[in-house]
């Protein structure tokens, strides 16, 4: 974990890295808001190399996806379909307290529970004290792989959402608001 009370040097290491997984997804080049309000938790392999990145943000509430109807087909098939539509979202706002801004793992090494080690690291140290449930968090505009990650982790496609609106994804649709 690395905050602002850390030293400055990790504190640039941290910039670099969010401005790497920034481009991996789409993002354009934006500066983190408050960096005094974010924590940052990185995934190092063995072999010394960053192989994922976790970003949080406090936040006081988030929207439940809509689950919409799979179509019948094979596991394949179903990836695909979930991987092309765009999901909608609840307006109703719900309490949350925790926004996961980004979730990114080195593409060599997904598949392999390191983005669930890191949202289990992120619940038991965001708040100083407390483990967070999985209904606490919610996932800012996901990501086709970041919906399905988040589907399996929540344990439902009706996870908590936030921060669409003002998305600079430039792969995506806009989400439909119901
Ligand atoms: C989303 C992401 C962080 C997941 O990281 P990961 O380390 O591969 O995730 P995990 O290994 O912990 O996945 C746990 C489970 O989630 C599901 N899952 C994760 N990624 C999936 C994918 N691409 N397709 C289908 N299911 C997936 C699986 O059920 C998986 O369990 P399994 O491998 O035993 O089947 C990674 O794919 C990534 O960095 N993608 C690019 C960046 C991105 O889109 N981030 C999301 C922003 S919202």
């Amino acid at each position: 974990t690395v905050t602002v009370r850390d030293k400055k040097h990790w504190l640039s290491v941290v910039e670099e890295i969010r401005e790497m997984v920034d481009n991996d997804l789409g993002f354009q080049q934006v500066e983190t808001k408050c960096p005094s309000q974010t924590k940052t938790f990185l995934f190092i392999s063995n072999d010394k190399k960053v192989a994922g990145c976790l970003i949080a943000e406090h936040i006081q509430e988030g929207y439940r996806v809509i689950e919409e109807a799979v179509p019948e087909g094979s596991e394949g098939e179903k990836v695909m379909f979930e991987r092309q539509r765009a999901w909608c979202c609840s307006t109703n706002p719900e309490p949350a307290l925790c926004g996961i801004s980004r979730i990114w793992v080195f593409s060599m090494m997904r598949r392999r529970g390191i983005a669930s080690r890191m949202i289990e690291c992120l619940r038991n140290n965001f708040i100083y004290g407390s483990y967070l449930s999985k209904e606490e968090i919610a996932f800012s505009d996901p990501t086709p792989d970041g919906k399905l990650f988040a589907t399996h982790y929540c344990g439902t496609s009706q996870f908590l959402v936030y921060n669409f609106v003002s998305g600079t994804r430039s792969d995506q649709q806009s989400p439909n608001l119901v």
